[in-house]
């Protein structure tokens, strides 16, 4: 198993996941509409790559496309087993993210993330590629009873977003997985991303809104909003406003490595796994971690709760950890201090 389609590898966490897969010696063809990215994140993942001169690295190519575009995903296919390339595996993040978006328009989010996502496994299994790793997400679980949680609690979206998420998996799982046992599919739900490279180089870049936390404190950091909005403070939480799990996206890339890995020697059909740390941090702890570790203050707003919000989510990893002998190395300076230095270099992407 050595080439990789990762789609949406232009984005986020894309990025992130593409530059591991490289430096472990994987050829990636990322697959991207930049909908909420751009192409130019490509020559820095080859700049970062480079630096790891001393192992081999893959060759990296690209795609521009729709995952709802069936024929050129077809194309796609044909062109890599052409040039004996046989598209192996796919890491499936493309997508769209945002809840308050999704609530608006429903209809776009499923089309996007749940059509798209059907006609990229029909293509998948159309051309003898069986391996799987999907993003899924924590909001599947909705309002969770209780906390560390474990990845067999109900699942109940409260938003459009989670809905398509937990769609995609429940359509692996029941129409994939189940008709072609030959497919093998491992979903990764992760709890909060956050953070860069620590070269400051690649990172969470909006072509549109953010609702996320962190990409609002970066904004602030840098003088683009005068204050964050904080959403209630009465939480029954450590300091009344609400806790996370927050993990630094190169801990969550390596995890999509380890997935690969695990798919090369297991049976396994479908496996559902949670990435986060099950470390709890409050939205003043993350505040006051970055204030401190970057000599910057970050003025607050505390706002009225939001409808809909959870008090905690935090991961229990420990299958993660087991499973793909996987766990996460970096701590929340390193979110705040890689995240800042991203910011700073890119800050036209905010
Ligand atoms: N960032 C988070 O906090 C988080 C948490 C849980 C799950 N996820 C999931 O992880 C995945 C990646 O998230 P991210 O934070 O990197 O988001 P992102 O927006 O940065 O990256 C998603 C990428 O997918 C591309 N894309 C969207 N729709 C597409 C389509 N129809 N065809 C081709 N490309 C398309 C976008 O252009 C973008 O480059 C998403 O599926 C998201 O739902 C993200």
């Amino acid at each position: 198993m050595e080439n990789i389609l990762v789609t949406g590898g232009c984005g986020y966490i894309g990025s992130h996941v593409t530059l591991s897969l490289l430096k472990k010696g994987y050829n990636v063809s990322v697959f991207d509409s930049n909908i909420n990215s751009s192409r130019s994140i490509l020559k820095k993942i080859q700049i970062l790559s480079y630096a790891h001169k001393k192992i081999e690295i893959g060759k990296l190519s690209f795609y521009e496309g729709d995952i709802r575009n069936k024929l050129f995903l077809e194309k796609v296919f044909s062109e890599n087993s052409g040039k004996g390339k046989k598209i192996n595996a796919v890491i499936h993040l493309a997508g769209l993210k945002s809840v308050k978006e999704s609530i608006n328009f429903p209809e776009k989010y499923w089309d996007n993330n749940v059509n798209g996502s059907i006609n990229l496994f029909n293509t998948m299994l159309d051309h003898s590629c069986f391996n799987l790793v999907f993003s899924s997400s924590a909001t599947v679980y909705g309002h969770p009873k209780s906390t560390p949680i474990h990845e067999d609690f109900e699942t109940k979206p409260i938003n459009p977003y989670g809905l398509t998420k937990l769609k995609v998996e429940n359509v692996i799982k029941e129409k994939f997985c189940k008709n072609s046992n030959q497919l093998k599919a491992v979903i990764l739900r992760y709890f909060n991303p956050i953070g860069a490279h620590y070269s400051g180089m690649i990172g969470e870049q909006w072509k549109y809104c953010s609702d996320n936390l962190f990409p609002n404190i970066l904004k602030v950091a840098l003088r683009k909003k005068k204050f964050l909005k904080v959403y209630g403070q009465n939480w029954p939480t450590i300091d009344g406003t609400t806790v996370r799990d927050y993990i630094h996206v190169m801990d969550l890339a390596d995890g999509h490595v380890a997935a690969l890995n695990y798919m090369k020697e297991e049976k396994s059909h479908y496996l559902i796994l949670n990435l986060g740390t099950g470390q709890e941090t409050s939205i003043l702890e993350l505040i006051k971690n970055f204030e401190s570790i970057n000599k910057i203050d970050i003025p607050l707003k505390f706002m009225a709760p939001r409808e809909g919000d959870t008090p905690t989510l935090l991961a229990d990893s420990k299958l993660a950890r087991k499973i793909l002998n996987w766990h996460s190395t970096k701590n929340l300076s390193d979110m705040c201090k890689d995240g800042w230095k991203f910011a700073q270099q890119c800050s036209k992407g905010f």
